[in-house]
C-alpha cells in the first residue's frame, strides 16, 4: 500500500476505534491515516473495504491509526442502515446479536468524544432500539445470550444496555418511561471517559489513590450529561454505584432515596462484569455469578431484595427459552 502525506492537523484526527476495525465494508468509505513520526499519512483510501489482508498488515500498526473525526458521520450513518434494516426482522438470537454488536460498534465510535451531537446520535439509537424490543417483548428473553464477551467500555456498555432493555421489558416498563431507562443504560458509564486508561485497562487491583479517581465516574458522567441538555438521564450515571446499606458512591445514599432506574442498571452492570471476560480472570458463569451477588450484595443488603429476586426470574427465563 503507498502512503501518501497530507496537509491534515491531528485536531482533526482521533484515533481509529479498535473495536470497529473488523472485515467488512463498515469503514469502506472512510479513510484510515497512518501516524508516522508525528505526520498522518494517508494508509487506507475511501472505496477501499477492510480485507483480510488488510487487517493482518495492520495489526501491528492499529494504536497508530486514525480517522478524521468528521468521518465518524459516515461510519454512524452505515451502523444505522444496518440497524434500521436489522428491525425489519423478527428478534430471533441471530438478529438481536447483530443488534447489540452494531450497538458496540456505534458506543465504540461515538463514545470517544461523547458531546451533544454524539450524545444526540446515542439517544436517537437507543430510542429506536427500545422502540423495537418494545413492539417484541418476547425479545426480552432472548438478551442474555447477546452478550459479547470482552472488556472495553463500549462492549461493557452495549451489554449491560442489552440486559437493562430485556430486564426493564420483564419488569413491565413501557412507552417514554422505559425508552428513557434504557437510553440512560446506553449513557450510565459516559464518565469513564475522564478516567485514564491505565486505571481503566489496569488488569488486577486498584491502588487506593486510583480507585478514588474511578469512582469520581458517575460525578464526571452527570457533569457530562447536564452540560449536553441530557438532565433525564443524569440519575441513573450519578448514583448507579450506590447501595441501599449506604456503602456505595459518591453520596452514600440509602435505600428509597436510590432512584429505582439506577437500581436496575446496578443489578445488570454487576452481572455483566462478573460474567464478563477481564484480562486478569476467568469469566464467571451465570449460577457462580449470581452466587456472588447473593452473598457480596444481598446478603450484605447492599441491593434491594425483590429486584434481585426478580433478576434472577429473568435471567432464568433467558436460559430456558432458547
Ligand atoms: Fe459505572
Amino acid at each position: 500500500m503507498k502512503a501518501e502525506e497530507v496537509d491534515l492537523t491531528i485536531d482533526s484526527l482521533m484515533p481509529l476505534p479498535e473495536k470497529i476495525l473488523k472485515e467488512g465494508d463498515l469503514l469502506t468509505d472512510v479513510e484510515i491515516y497512518l501516524m508516522y513520526h508525528g505526520r498522518p499519512v494517508l494508509y487506507k483510501r475511501k472505496g477501499v473495504p477492510v480485507t483480510k489482508s488488510f487487517l493482518l498488515e495492520s495489526a501491528e500498526l492499529l494504536k497508530n491509526l486514525y480517522i478524521k473525526r468528521e468521518d465518524t458521520r459516515i461510519i454512524v450513518e452505515r451502523i444505522h442502515q444496518r440497524l434500521l434494516e436489522l428491525y425489519n426482522k423478527e428478534p430471533d438470537l441471530k438478529v438481536l446479536r447483530e443488534v447489540f454488536g452494531e450497538m458496540g460498534s456505534l458506543m465504540d465510535t461515538v463514545l470517544a468524544l461523547p458531546n451533544k451531537e454524539n450524545l444526540d446520535v446515542v439517544k436517537r439509537f437507543t430510542g429506536e432500539l427500545a422502540g423495537y424490543m418494545e413492539s417484541h417483548p418476547d425479545s426480552a428473553y432472548l438478551v442474555a445470550f447477546t452478550l459479547k464477551k470482552d472488556f472495553t467500555t463500549s462492549l461493557h456498555i452495549s451489554n449491560v444496555g442489552a440486559l437493562v432493555s430485556g430486564f426493564a421489558l420483564h419488569l413491565g416498563y413501557k412507552g417514554e418511561d422505559y425508552k428513557k431507562l434504557v437510553i440512560s443504560a446506553f449513557m450510565h458509564d459516559v464518565g469513564k471517559i475522564k478516567v485514564p486508561d491505565e486505571i481503566l485497562k489496569k488488569p488486577g487491583k486498584l491502588t487506593d489513590e486510583e480507585y478514588r479517581i474511578m469512582k469520581m465516574h458517575p460525578v464526571w458522567g452527570a457533569d457530562i450529561l447536564k452540560s449536553t441538555g441530557n438532565i433525564e438521564h443524569v440519575p441513573v450515571a450519578l448514583f448507579h454505584h450506590e447501595c441501599m446499606d449506604g456503602s456505595g458512591y459518591p453520596s452514600g445514599l440509602t435505600g428509597d432515596k436510590i432512584p429505582d432506574e439506577a437500581k436496575i442498571v446496578q443489578i445488570c452492570d454487576i452481572y455483566e462484569a462478573l460474567t464478563g471476560v477481564r484480562p486478569y480472570r476467568e469469566p464467571m458463569d451465570p449460577y457462580e455469578a449470581l452466587t456472588l451477588v447473593r452473598e457480596q450484595f444481598l446478603k450484605k443488603k447492599k441491593i434491594d431484595k425483590d429486584l434481585y429476586a426478580d433478576f434472577v426470574i429473568f435471567l432464568y427465563r433467558n436460559r430456558t427459552e432458547d
